[in-house]
């Protein structure tokens, strides 16, 4: 008898203490969402985006500040706006004008997927963009990320995001040690993000981490006095916010040496410059640079000069070399570009083949062309 009230009273006891835990732990993940939440409405940035539900237009500017600054990101919302309002003008584009609209900005298949995926809503979709996460996904170009903000942001949807910056925010705030860009470490940030997200407010939510991610919780010099979760950040309780957050660690870039022959030639008393429209499935596909001779090392220009020579791009005619330039470098992802420029001059008319076209000198600016080009085109009078 006394045992059965003494074995009641502890469970009671025990019961009692987890749900006081459970009670806490919820309090505690409201009042840090909370507290996100009114830092956000007082501290965001008025862009333009956050004025729209409009999946497209919330579309595009996830799609830009991927890989983007805002500074950067929003000149380029704007003008693809003006030149594309909606799904319709898009999806009706020619890929040529995306690109060069997107010129500058790099990671081109974004470009390209935005593209095809205008035209398969348009098409398949009756204009009308899936209203979840996981219809979204199944577009070309839409990964986790993407499909998230918008689902989130225009349907209500209580699905987190997960960035750069909110991995950042996470990982502090708990002190996570997996590496944010593990599998792992996704998994387990996601799981966070998930349990403080307001799945009344999940659009705001997501919006109000990233935010933070970009104005207060910042790679480096973050301004924790500021940070309106300080008082729960775990990685500042221990003095090591810079430890935040683990990364693996990153391989050297590969590197790419690219031998450029501009050769040039008159005809009709116009300058005429030889373009590449690049294909397959490397980098800038359907953008336009130069005939390439690529090396696994660093070449002599004379050597390279001769093999274009014998690979027949010159015809039969003289020529002569105008400008040898120094090495460019252009950093992109994964890869470091060293590109040399040799300037040729051509006296007669040299054959096309391929995907080499002559274009008018004038002309070439109209061509959607990487930043690498570009900078070397500017250089050319
Ligand atoms: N970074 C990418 N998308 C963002 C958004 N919607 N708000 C804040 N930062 C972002």
């Amino acid at each position: 008898m006394y045992f059965n009230r003494y074995v009641k009273a502890n469970i009671c006891l025990i019961l009692n203490l987890i749900l006081k835990s459970l009670l806490s732990t919820l309090t505690n993940l409201m009042h840090l969402s909370q507290s996100l939440i009114n830092w956000y409405s007082q501290n965001k940035r008025p862009l333009p985006w956050r004025e729209t539900r409009d999946p497209y237009k919330i579309w595009l500017s996830e799609v830009i500040l991927q890989q983007t600054r805002v500074a950067q990101g929003t000149d380029y919302y704007h003008r693809f706006l003006v030149a594309f309002p909606d799904v319709h003008s898009l999806a009706a584009a020619d890929e040529q004008d995306v690109l060069k609209l997107w010129q500058g900005l790099g990671y081109y298949s974004r470009a390209r997927n935005m593209h095809y995926t205008a035209k398969e809503v348009v098409e398949k979709h009756n204009s009308i963009f899936p209203d979840s996460s996981a219809g979204l996904k199944k577009l070309k170009g839409i990964g986790d990320y993407t499909a998230a903000a918008i689902a989130s942001i225009c349907f209500d949807e209580p699905t987190a995001v997960l960035d750069g910056n909110v991995a950042r925010v996470i990982s502090r705030l708990y002190a996570t040690d997996t590496p944010v860009d593990s599998n792992e470490g996704k998994k387990t940030i996601t799981d966070l993000a998930k349990s403080l997200l307001d799945t009344n407010h999940p659009g705001t939510f997501n919006q109000a981490v990233m935010e933070l991610g970009a104005l207060v919780c910042t790679p480096k010099s973050p301004a924790c006095n500021t940070c309106p979760l300080s008082f729960a950040c775990e990685a500042l309780k221990r003095n090591q916010i810079e430890k935040f957050p683990n990364k693996t660690p990153k391989k050297s870039p590969t590197i790419r040496h690219l031998n450029y022959l501009v050769i040039s030639f008159t005809k009709d008393k116009d300058e005429f410059i030889l373009m590449r429209k690049r294909t397959g499935n490397d980098i800038w596909k359907n953008m336009y640079d130069f005939p390439c001779l690529e090396s696994k090392d660093a070449s002599d220009p004379k050597d390279i000069l001769d093999t274009c020579v014998k690979s027949g791009l010159l015809g039969e005619f003289p020529f002569v070399v105008r400008h040898v330039s120094d090495e460019y470098i252009h950093q992109l992802s994964h890869r470091r570009l060293l590109a040399r420029f040799i300037r040729i001059e051509v006296k007669g008319v040299p054959m096309l083949h391929d995907n080499i076209t002559a274009v008018r000198k004038n002309l070439i600016a109209e061509l959607p062309l990487p930043r690498l080009v570009d900078r070397y085109l500017a250089t050319l009078i």
